[in-house]
C-alpha cells in the first residue's frame, strides 16, 4: 500500500534522508515518529510526490512514484506541516476547489464534498470563511482536503501539532475514525502519521516506524515496543542516547556488551 524502498534525500552536505525502506500494509495506521529534524517531512514529501528522492524511490497503492506519477498522486491524501488553506474562502468553496484540482468528477464533486465535510465534522461551519475558524477547525479542513477525492492513502504531517488538548482529542479520534472506515460505506485508510507526540502514537498506531537524523532506527509493532512495561518514552530515550554513544565510535557500547557476552 505505501512502499518506501531506499529512499534518500541529501541538500548539498545535509543528508536530510538516509536510506530510509519501509512498507505499509493496507488498512494500517503507522506511527512516523522522531524528533525535529530527523527527517519525517522530507520523507513524506518524497511518497507524496512533491519532492524527488536523491536515490530510491516508492509506491504507493501499487503505483511507482516515478513511472506512475498521477496515479501515485491521486492515490494519496496528504496533510502537509501547513496546510495551503485560503483564508478568504469558504469552507465549502476550499474544498471543492480542491476537489476539482484532484479530479473528482464533476457530477460526483458535490457529493463527496459534503461527506468530506460530514466526516470531518465541519458541517456546521461549511459556509464560514477559513479565516474566521479556530486552528482545530482549520485542522479539520486541512484533513477534509485530503480525504474529499477519496484516497486509499493517507499522508499526515504531524497534524495535531499546535492545537490545544480538545482539539487533539478531536482530530485524534477523527484520524482514528478515517482510519477504521465509520460503518457508512466509506473505505479504511492507510494512514502514516508524523509526530513527535509519544501518547499520540499510542493513542492512534499500531505499529512504529522511527527515523533519527534521517535513518530508520524502528520499525515494530506498538505492542512489540512496549511489552514487558516499556514505554515509548524510554525507548525514545535510549534511542538518542545510542545515537549519541555511537557518534564517531565504530563499535557502540551496546554492540560490545553484546559480543562479550
Ligand atoms: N529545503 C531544504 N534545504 C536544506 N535542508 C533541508 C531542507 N528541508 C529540510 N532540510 C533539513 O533536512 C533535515 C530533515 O528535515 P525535516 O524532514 O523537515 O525533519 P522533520 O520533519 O523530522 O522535523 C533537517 O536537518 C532540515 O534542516
Ligand atoms: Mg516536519
Amino acid at each position: 500500500m505505501i512502499e518506501a524502498t531506499n529512499l534518500s534525500k541529501r541538500y548539498g552536505d545535509i543528508v536530510a534522508v538516509d536510506d530510509v525502506s519501509f512498507t505499509i500494509e493496507r488498512g494500517e495506521v503507522v506511527g512516523f515518529l522522531g524528533p525535529n529534524g530527523a527527517g519525517k517531512t522530507t520523507t513524506m514529501r518524497m511518497l507524496t510526490g512533491f519532492l524527488p528522492p536523491t536515490e530510491g524511490s516508492a509506491r504507493i497503492h501499487g503505483h511507482d512514484i516515478f513511472d506512475e506519477p498521477l496515479e501515485a498522486r491521486r492515490a494519496v491524501g496528504y496533510l502537509p506541516e501547513t496546510p495551503p488553506l485560503y483564508p478568504e474562502m469558504t469552507v465549502t468553496s476550499y474544498v471543492d476547489y480542491v476537489a476539482r484540482i484532484k479530479d473528482v468528477p464533476r457530477r460526483e464533486r458535490k457529493a463527496r464534498v459534503d461527506r468530506a465535510l460530514e466526516r470531518c465534522g465541519l458541517a456546521q461551519v461549511a459556509r464560514r470563511v477559513i479565516g474566521t475558524l479556530s486552528k482545530g477547525y482549520r485542522q479539520r479542513v486541512g484533513l477534509a482536503q485530503a480525504i474529499v477525492h477519496d484516497p486509499p492513502v493517507l499522508i499526515l504531517d504531524e497534524p495535531t501539532v499546535g492545537l490545544d488538548p480538545i482539539q487533539i482529542g478531536e482530530i485524534r479520534q477523527l484520524i482514528a475514525d478515517l482510519a477504521g472506515g465509520d460503518g457508512d460505506g466509506d473505505a479504511r485508510h492507510t494512514v502514516i502519521l508524523s509526530t513527535h507526540i509519544l501518547p499520540e502514537v499510542e493513542a492512534i498506531c499500531r505499529r512504529v516506524v522511527m527515523i533519527n537524523e534521517g535513518r530508520k532506527t524502528v520499525d515494530a509493532p506498538l505492542a512489540e515496543l512496549t511489552s514487558g512495561g516499556r514505554t515509548l518514552e524510554e525507548l525514545f530515550a535510549r534511542q538518542a542516547a545510542h545515537d549519541v554513544a555511537s557518534e564517531g565510535d565504530s563499535a557502540p557500547p551496546n554492540d560490545a556488551e553484546e559480543g562479550a557476552a
